[in-house]
């Protein structure tokens, strides 16, 4: 049997709401005009209407609405932070990261050769102390944040944090580069981190974390509208991180109906349901995450190393990460394995691996 993949942290799949809006949204784009206009030429950072779509998609977040010149349609959130990490920090240069954070920042500090510094974290995020002090030391130019259910400690800034580091990047001008994929879901959250500092601010709002991993469209706020020919074009001929025009153009459509919010509501549901599970089978456990997050930040009791957890949970079918996955910087990272609610592809399967890491974790 092929093992469980608890290890990613998609959102789940809501085909029974999914499936009926995603048709009708392709069929109106197909009925709308010409395919082969609609495909036939680059559309560079979106069409009109994909930049308006985008900026209320941003305004499901941001205090305001953005003016659609600010707004560039690109490929996925990965697409913009490459094009971001290239011209913001750049070879030599240094990215300011919190100490646990998305893997993936590793490979793009290799491409483009830039240097990370780790910021030490604690329950909320980034401890603003110790970001000062790294600001002073190594001069990052700018900070990639993940100030909303982080991944992967689940950690919420509050409001009053994200107003003191904030104001640590205006002192030290750091950029800050925004990744708020995980914000659609809960309820109730403070503002973006962006708001606090909208002049030094690119905020990316990518829908793989909220309608469907693979939908691959993620949109970006500049700080200024000058700022997106700087940086994405004309300025620079890069195409690789632009987005398919029907797949901007089928995200439009969701965004302008009702659309991506009742798909939204219905990735909410499915999470909730999956967390509820969670809650009653796994009780008294050092156990980091909310209704609506899409994975869970499992501490262990130090007689179990999270490489032996996960080796163990393995073994027994089913695939989750160890806290080293997503440490940067030299400090040994906390006991603790990360595991998603939404990558099996039905409850029941959901269940079942969730079953194992329980018998793995009460053996
Ligand atoms: C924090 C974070 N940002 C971005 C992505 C990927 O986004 P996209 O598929 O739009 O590139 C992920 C996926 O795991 C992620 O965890």
């Amino acid at each position: 049997m092929n093992p469980i993949n608890m290890s990613g942290n998609l959102p789940p799949l809501v085909p029974h709401v999914f499936d009926d809006i995603y048709r009708a949204a392709i069929a109106q784009v197909l009925d709308e005009g010409s395919p082969n206009s609609l495909i036939g030429a680059h559309q560079f950072c979106g069409s009109e209407r994909d930049r308006t779509a985008g900026s209320r998609f941003a305004a499901l977040r941001l205090p305001e609405i953005p003016s659609e010149d600010r707004v560039v349609v690109a490929n996925g959130t990965q697409s913009i932070l490459s094009m971001l990490l290239h011209s913001l920090v750049g070879k030599g240069g240094c990215l300011a990261i919190e100490a646990l954070s998305y893997p993936t920042m590793r490979q793009f500090a290799d491409i483009f050769a830039f240097r990370l510094s780790a910021i030490p974290m604690d329950s909320e995020g980034i401890e603003p102390e110790a970001f000062e002090s790294m600001c002073r030391k190594d001069a990052p130019s700018a900070y990639y944040a993940l100030p909303t259910l982080q991944n992967p400690t689940t950690a919420i800034m509050s409001m009053e944090r994200r107003q003191a580091v904030a104001e640590i990047c205006r002192r030290y001008n750091v950029a800050i580069i925004e990744d708020d994929i995980y914000s659609l879901l809960p309820r109730d959250i403070p503002p973006p981190l962006s708001s606090f500092a909208p002049e030094l601010s690119w905020y990316i709002l990518g829908t793989a974390k909220s309608m469907a991993a693979a939908l691959k469209v993620a949109y970006l706020v500049a700080p200024k509208a000058e700022d997106v020919p700087k940086l994405f074009w004309p300025g620079v001929r890069a195409t690789y991180w632009m987005c398919a025009p029907i797949n901007a153009a089928v995200a439009s459509r969701l965004i302008e109906g009702d659309g991506a919010t009742c798909i939204i509501d219905a990735v909410r549901t499915e999470t909730r349901e999956r967390q509820a599970l969670i809650a009653a089978c796994f009780t008294g456990a050092d156990l980091r995450t909310m209704p609506e997050c899409l994975h869970v930040w499992l501490h262990l009791p130090e007689e179990r190393p999270a490489e032996k957890f996960v080796e163990l949970v393995g073994s027994l079918g089913v695939n989750i990460s160890p806290s080293a996955t997503y440490a940067f910087g030299n400090r040994t990272p906390p006991n603790a394995i990360r595991f998603g609610t939404g990558t099996a592809r039905d409850r029941a399967t959901f269940q079942r691996g969730l079953d194992t890491i329980i018998q793995a974790y009460n053996c």
